[in-house]
């Protein structure tokens, strides 16, 4: 890159010479040069503009360049600092570098240092600076390719998955059953180089061994009876993009030394095959057991174990991250609006509550499911406690809400007790209690009218 592009720096030093030396020097190297002769100055521009590079005087008049440094930290401004000083001791060396500035210089400053220290200190600025500018662009985001959430959990898991996008690292996802691990799969996949290749799951603990090695390396006409017509595996289906293994741990030892193989030498045969096929895959797999205990049982193999995990991202339970809950309750509430061309606006507050509370064992899969099974039985505008299932009534901070009927209750009883209970949820008002009924407001009168009969 050409460094006079954007890479700017401040100097700051009372000495007029060394400040016009320097100057013309950098300038000369393609920097575009500001300057200033007192601390208060500097760090009022520095405040201003964005500098890569602030170079400092020690004990220049108005703040120090430590103060300087301090404060540009306490304002979150994100430029390099090199302090110069006059005496080099290695106290205030020690200073300088505790404080956080990126180097130090002792003067006379020569032309050479200053060249080597400057372009590492700008990279690292930039570094940072696009390190926080995904940090912040993360921060906002309540949705990352498919995956609902914006708790710092789920940020995390956002930031680890641009980390290792484009990369051909071999990921492992793990996290309990329902926690979004394909979802994340596939985020790395599409987030990567190879979003345009193709994405093929396999599930490895579904299938008996034979089957699974037939799904992965494909066979060759006749390979075995039945076997026909050639087939290509999984492995060469996925060449240039990505190989998701799913649900690892669960394999025959055989099938793992193949896979282990394939991996290694990115090359393997198809079942009967003698000819050699090279592929390209990045593989992620993903699990929801305890891998290293796995190995220590000896059901995983170490070598594989370490060949698939060189960097695992693990997916957040939901009870650890309560805050997405609501997000997530608005996100499958318009879905299944949508698919059942339904208009329910929302969930009472003690049905919001009750989802608040549940320990959800089954993750966000359990709370999507939960949801589209709300939204089917749900009459009214809102969703409320009984379209719940039943082993979440338990937690319900009003269990008038619930009605129970005896066994042997005759339907007039029945339908007497549902009406007076509708009635009382909603404070005796009979437009509102017709609604969630389901019955017209003079359906409801009239059925009032006759109960004051018996
Ligand atoms: N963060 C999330 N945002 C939106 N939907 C999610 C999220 N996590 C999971 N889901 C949904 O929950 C269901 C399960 O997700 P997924 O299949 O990715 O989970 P998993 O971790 O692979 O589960 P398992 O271990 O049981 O295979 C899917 O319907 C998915 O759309
Ligand atoms: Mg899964």
């Amino acid at each position: 890159m050409n460094k006079s592009d954007e890479s700017t720096i401040l100097i700051a030093d009372d000495e007029v010479s060394i400040l016009q030396g320097l100057k013309a020097m950098l300038e000369e190297d393609g920097y575009k040069i500001s300057i200033a002769n007192n601390g208060n100055k500097a760090f009022e521009l520095a405040k201003k503009n964005h500098f890569n590079l602030l170079l400092v005087d020690l004990t220049i008049p108005g703040l120090n360049g430590i103060e300087i440094l301090e404060r540009l930290q306490h304002e979150n401004i994100n430029t390099e600092v090199i302090i110069i000083t006059g005496k080099g001791t290695i106290s205030t060396a020690v200073e300088a570098m505790r404080a956080g500035a990126y180097d130090y210089l002792t003067k006379p400053v020569t032309p050479d240092r200053l060249r080597s220290i400057i372009p590492k200190a700008i990279e690292h600025n930039r570094l940072l600076q696009s390190y926080h500018e995904l940090e912040q662009r993360l921060k906002s985001l309540t949705q990352y390719e498919d995956l609902i959430g914006q708790s710092p959990q789920m940020q995390e898991v956002y930031r680890m998955i641009e980390a290792v996008a484009d990369s051909t690292v071999n990921v492992i996802i793990t996290g309990e059953s329902g926690t979004g691990k394909e979802l994340a799969s596939r985020a790395i996949h599409n987030r990567g180089g190879r979003a345009a290749g193709p994405f093929i799951a396999v599930n490895c603990s579904a299938l008996p061994k034979d089957i699974l090695e037939n799904e992965l390396f494909g066979h060759e006409g006749g390979a075995f009876t039945g076997a026909l017509n050639e087939k290509p595996g999984c492995f060469e289906l996925a060449h240039n993009g990505t190989l998701f293994l799913d649900e690892i741990g669960e394999m025959a030892l055989d099938t793992q030394a193949k896979i282990l193989r394939a991996l290694e030498e990115r090359r393997f045969r198809r079942l009967g095959g003698k000819k050699e096929i090279e592929v390209d895959v990045r593989v992620v797999s993903a699990t929801n057991r305890d891998l290293k205990r796995v190995v220590e049982e000896g059901r995983l193999r170490e070598d594989l174990y370490y060949r698939l995990c060189v960097v695992e991202i693990e997916m957040p339970p939901l009870r650890e991250r309560v805050s997405d809950i609501p997000l997530l309750m608005s996100e499958f509430l318009k879905h299944f609006n949508q698919a059942n061309r339904k208009n329910i606006i929302g969930f009472t507050a003690d049905t919001q509550e009750v989802i608040l509370k549940y320990s959800w064992p089954g993750n966000v899969r359990e709370l999507r499911n939960i949801i589209e099974r709300a939204v089917v039985l749900c009459q009214s505008d809102k969703i409320n406690i009984s379209h719940l299932p039943p082993h979440l009534h338990r937690l319900s901070p009003d269990k008038t809400n619930i009605i129970t009927l005896p066994v042997g209750t005759t339907m007039l009883d029945a339908e007497r007790k549902i009406i007076d209970n509708t009635l009382e949820s909603v404070n005796y008002n009979k437009t509102k209690a017709a609604k969630i009924l389901g019955l017209s407001y003079k359906t409801l009168y009239n059925k009032l009218e006759k109960y004051k009969d018996t």
